[in-house]
């Protein structure tokens, strides 16, 4: 995934320290490795395997001096992650630099014939062939800007590319395809970045580059150029997110700020009624839908299937995004096509999108405002739940979620269900409260290697969520399940070792659930349940209950029981001594 920056500032000063500051607000976006090159008469490189503090510890970024410059932090697809496969890359004659964030299909052929050529390499990096490419259109008589697009007409695959030479040292030069970036400006002067959160604190007003086109940074303004180098006249938007919406703000983590901010999430989303009920006519008649997703928001579709077709009985089906490709062949102009994201920036998500658009009416509902998804899908709703920085998803999921039921019940006429969601925020408000209790709990959970969530209907997106809220950041294998299931196979495995999360509020289902929640513990099973306060029933059967609000049924439930059991991971996590924010090979943007 990776994120890049680059910038050019109005006065000549340390460019080092505001890169620095810029590219750590993008460690969501991989940790690897950092780097930054910046050009004060010469070309300057510090980079490093290591996460940015504590390579910035070591090299100190914020001496690096001049007025323009570029930095990575990787995520390592192509390469390992080492000190020579840390960008940005210099060609031989270190007189150009680059940053890339995508992935290259045909690297090895472009390198051979590099090699050939001459060309030397240092990595084994997939990025790299970019650098020397440009270099050698520049031998052959082109300036940066001809030698960038001529360099990508070579490129296969996927690419956000800033670059810049001590040959032309007034410019950075900017280019994509099928990964993000954005060009924006303030007082100290113009930057491009993979994602908005990296230039916050000094630009606000923002574009993003088409495919095909690249952005010129120079001292004097942004200059976006078409294909055949002419300038395209831009409107920036301004962005309304502050920098401080992306700080800790006294938190240890921005997880667990994030999680308190999740009644916040929520009431702020429900402000977004009358744009959905807009939405929705708009729309017009669909006879089908189908919600496409990846990770968490998978997870929430799967709760906007069942809502939809349960309240309105309008078919629905939910698809990987990554795996749509082979079931999307029978959407027709009838069909609405739902994307769920909350970066807008997901890869697989994107791809499918392009196709949907071809036969079908698409929706997107997205946190991020200026995302890719935000603007290529025909609709979109804007979930607000603000900047998340956190890789593990919560105040966004929930987000998803109330949008998720405010279409659901909007499309059905349902009064009832969209009443009754107002009294959400207060549920989650209290869920947050039991924080003190769960961090207690989580001592008798921190050894375990494996674990089981268990949920049925309504329930269910909730254990597959639970569960990978789990083994994202403490590391537990943890596997979700529908509590019918278990005895097709995972019974097999339930032993005194294991423990079994059983997610059984009050509702039609609860008797069955409880049936299942009896088969584990008859199996020595470690249970924790989670269910309506006072619930003897439950209290009997399980090791530890989580006793949550008995107003809340099991329609409304995803949106607050799965509260107790971010917590849940979030301590198990600091007790296990990780950092719950940069879970180790995972990254918040996938834009591979
Ligand atoms: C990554 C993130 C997850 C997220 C998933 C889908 O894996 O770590 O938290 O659920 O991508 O991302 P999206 O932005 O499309 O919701």
């Amino acid at each position: 995934m990776c994120g890049i920056v680059g910038c050019i500032l109005k006065e000549n000063k340390n460019v080092g320290s505001i890169l620095f500051n810029c590219i750590s607000k993008l460690e969501y976006r991989g940790y690897d490795s950092v780097g930054l090159a910046t050009y004060d008469n010469d070309i300057a490189v510090k980079k490093a395997k290591g996460d940015i503090e504590k390579v910035n510890g070591k090299l100190n970024f914020n001496n690096m001096e001049g007025n323009l410059g570029i930095a990575h932090t990787r995520w390592a697809s192509t390469g390992n992650p080492t000190d020579e496969n840390a960008h940005p890359h210099l060609d031989e004659t270190k007189s150009v630099a680059i940053v890339h964030n995508g992935t290259l299909e045909n690297y090895a052929i472009i390198k051979e014939e590099l090699i050939e050529n001459g060309y030397c390499f240092k990595s084994t990096t997939d990025s790299e062939v970019i650098v020397n490419l440009i270099r050698k259109y520049m031998n052959e008589g082109l300036n940066l800007e001809g030698a960038l697009r001529k360099t990508t007409e070579n490129l296969k695959g996927s690419y956000a590319i800033v670059a810049f030479t001590k040959d032309e040292p007034d410019k950075i030069i900017a280019t994509k395809k099928d990964s993000p970036l954005i060009v924006a400006y303030g007082d100290e002067g113009y930057f491009v970045a993979s994602d908005m959160p990296a230039v916050l604190d000094y630009a606000r007003n923002i574009i993003r580059p088409q495919e095909g086109e690249i952005a010129v940074l120079t001292k004097n303004g942004i200059e976006i150029h078409d294909e055949n180098g002419h300038e395209v006249k831009r409107k920036f938007r301004y962005i309304g997110w502050t920098p401080e919406m992306a700080q800790k703000e006294g938190y240890d983590y921005f997880m667990i700020k994030e999680i308190n901010e999740q009644s916040a999430a929520v009431k702020n989303t429900l402000g977004q009624k009358e744009n959905i009920q807009k939405v929705i006519n708009e729309i017009g008649k669909v006879n089908r839908i189908c919600f496409v997703a990846c990770g968490t928001s998978y997870h929430a579709s799967i709760t906007g299937k069942y809502l939809i077709e349960s309240l309105a009985g309008i078919p629905t089906d939910v698809v990987i995004a990554s795996e749509a490709r082979y079931s999307a062949k029978t959407w027709d102009k009838d069909t609405l096509v739902i994307f769920i994201s909350q970066s807008g920036e997901t890869y697989d998500s994107l791809m499918v999108l392009k196709e949907a658009k071809k036969t079908s009416k698409t929706l997107a509902i997205v946190n991020v405002a200026s995302s890719a998804m935000s603007e290529d899908a025909q609709y979109v709703i804007q979930t607000q739940a603000g900047p998340e920085i956190g890789v593990a998803a919560t105040k966004t999921y929930v987000a998803q979620l109330t949008a998720i039921y405010l279409f659901s019940g909007l499309i059905a006429g349902n009064n009832k269900l969209i009443d009754e969601l107002y009294e959400v925020p207060a549920y989650i408000d209290e869920a947050v409260g039991k924080s003190d209790s769960i961090k207690a709990l989580s001592k008798r959970y921190d050894f375990a290697d494996d674990a089981f969530y268990l949920g049925r209907g309504f329930s269910y997106p909730t254990a597959l969520e639970g569960a990978l809220k789990l083994k994202e950041i403490t590391y537990i294998h943890a596997e979700g399940y529908a509590a019918g299931e278990l005895k097709h196979g995972p019974l097999a495995l339930i032993d005194e070792k294991i423990p079994v999360i059983v997610i059984i509020p009050p509702g039609d289902d609860f008797n069955k659930t409880m049936i299942n929640l009896e088969e584990v513990k008859a199996r020595g099973a470690i249970v924790l349940s989670i269910g309506a306060e006072g619930d003897e029933k439950i209290a009997e059967n399980s090791g530890e209950f989580i006793e949550m609000n008995p107003n809340i049924k099991d329609i409304i439930a995803p949106l607050v029981y799965i509260v107790p059991l971010q917590l849940l991971s979030y301590y198990v996590t600091l007790d296990r001594g990780y950092n719950p924010d940069k879970p180790k090979n995972l990254a918040k943007v996938i834009t591979v």
